[in-house]
């Protein structure tokens, strides 16, 4: 057993689930040989806690190292802001400059609030949408963090969440007076929330810039016509897709205007930092309720995001995130074709995925695709977050060991004997073989 599995043994006994955050469990790699923890990252290379190297082609920090691990422009301007002290009586006043800069950067939006974490932001941009619209059921699609208002979806019935983003998701703990408070519906399926929309008195709708696919044009047409009708506020969840495709969130390429966007993850480059950014009138609304945390103020979260948008617009990062998660799609689905294995690409290439077609099997494949991959040095799964660090040199050497990796693993599909192939337990997504 490697040191990070042992240690993760002990984390296990201390803590329940052993970590604070599903994607970085062992469980949903390859459970008994990933490496689990590290001792240090730097660009796309991530070391062990044995001192081996790894190229990063998964996660990437979970998304957030958008400019690649301890950037060194970000990590020097917090340095700066450590000596000059993290958290005092006094605001920092980097908070002022970040809410600026982001209104800036949305120019419909005329007030801004800040976070830590993604789910946190989400919570209060429900929060301040339900106060706005002065109705609290919300319809919604997508993944949008561990708070109550989320998971209340799940008390009328477990597998209301399956199908957006983890399956099993226990509400266990949230009121049970939440149920019937929020409604999913499948993103771009206009008809289903049309059908929401006619039976509950709807106060806000959530959804998520992107996933693995973008919103139809006649979906957001639709969900801004019913928004307008009903006066319900539009909260566009940009956590995972803001910053990836414009220098803000991918809404601005659609063509519409939402009343509220949510930013969190990339924006600080690894540092905690989220933001609610929102019409004047929406957010005005936020003095209309009790919105306050000590360390919503904490200096470092600002530094880092002020440092990491001036960098993303001034080297076009989103340009090259693009591009290179067209080269690594490009080159899985050529490699796929010419090993015969059947899989499917998704759409939104900053965060590229391909998604095996082999059913009961595809659980097996994947983990025996992460244990290949790290035999060759690389952290890697069906889904690369792509970040400033990786260049096309990188991802030409990783294509390079796809190849002899997808050539095993079609071996293993004719032969019938993925399971035999494996020298770990096979990954689990979900939640409750997790915990
Ligand atoms: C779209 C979206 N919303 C919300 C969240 C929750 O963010 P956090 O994990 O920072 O609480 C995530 C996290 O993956 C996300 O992808």
């Amino acid at each position: 057993m490697n040191s990070g599995l042992k240690l993760w043994q002990r984390a296990k006994k201390v803590m329940p689930g052993g970590n604070g955050l599903l994607s970085k469990r062992p469980e949903r790699y390859a459970p008994d040989i990933w490496p689990t923890y590290y001792s240090r990252a730097k660009g796309v290379e991530i070391w062990d806690l044995d001192g081996n190297k790894y190229i990063d082609m998964a996660q990437m920090g979970i998304g957030s190292a958008i400019l690649g691990y301890s950037d060194d422009d970000v990590d020097d301007a917090v340095k700066e802001a450590i000596d000059c002290g993290v958290n005092a009586t006094l605001n920092a006043p980097e908070e002022c400059y970040l809410a600026e800069k982001l209104l800036e950067l949305n120019p419909f939006a005329g007030g801004v609030k800040f976070a830590r974490t993604g789910g946190e932001a989400m919570a209060i941009a429900v929060r301040i949408a339900r106060a706005s619209s002065g109705r609290s059921k919300v319809a919604f699609s997508g993944y949008h963090g561990w708070s109550d208002w989320y998971l209340a979806a799940n008390i009328s019935g477990e597998n209301n969440l399956s199908d957006h983003l983890l399956p099993g998701l226990k509400p266990k703990g949230v009121p049970t007076g939440l149920a019937e408070t929020v409604f999913p519906f499948q993103y771009n399926n206009l008809d289903e929330l049309k059908k929401i929309v006619s039976a509950h008195d709807i106060g806000a709708i959530v959804i998520e810039g992107a996933r693995y696919d973008f919103p139809t044009k006649e979906f957001l047409i639709g969900i801004k016509n019913i928004a307008k009708e009903k006066n319900i506020v539009l909260v566009v969840d940009e956590i995972t897709s803001g910053w990836r495709m414009t220098n803000g969130g991918i809404y601005k390429l659609l063509d519409y205007i939402p009343d509220i966007v949510v930013y969190g993850k990339a924006m600080g480059n690894g540092y905690a930092i989220s933001a609610i950014v929102g019409t004047k009138e929406v957010m005005d609304e936020a003095n209309e309720t009790f919105i306050s945390s000590t360390f919503w103020t904490e200096r470092l979260g600002f530094v880092a995001a002020l440092k990491t948008i001036e960098k993303l617009e001034k080297e076009n990062v989103y340009e090259h995130l693009i591009k290179i998660g067209d080269m690594i799609g490009g080159g899985w689905r050529d490699l796929a074709a010419k090993h015969n294995l059947k899989l499917h690409v998704t759409d939104f290439k900053p965060l590229i995925t391909f998604k095996l077609e082999y059913g009961e099997k595809n659980q097996a494949l994947s983990t025996l695709f992460t244990q290949e991959m790290l035999k060759r040095g690389y952290l890697a799964a069906g889904s690369v977050y792509v970040s400033f660090a990786h260049k096309p040199e990188i991802i030409k050497e990783y294509l390079r060991n796809v190849d002899e990796v997808f050539e095993f693993m079609s071996k293993a599909i004719k032969n019938d004997n993925i399971k035999d192939c494996l020298e770990t337990s096979i990954r689990e997504d979900s939640f409750k073989r997790l915990t």
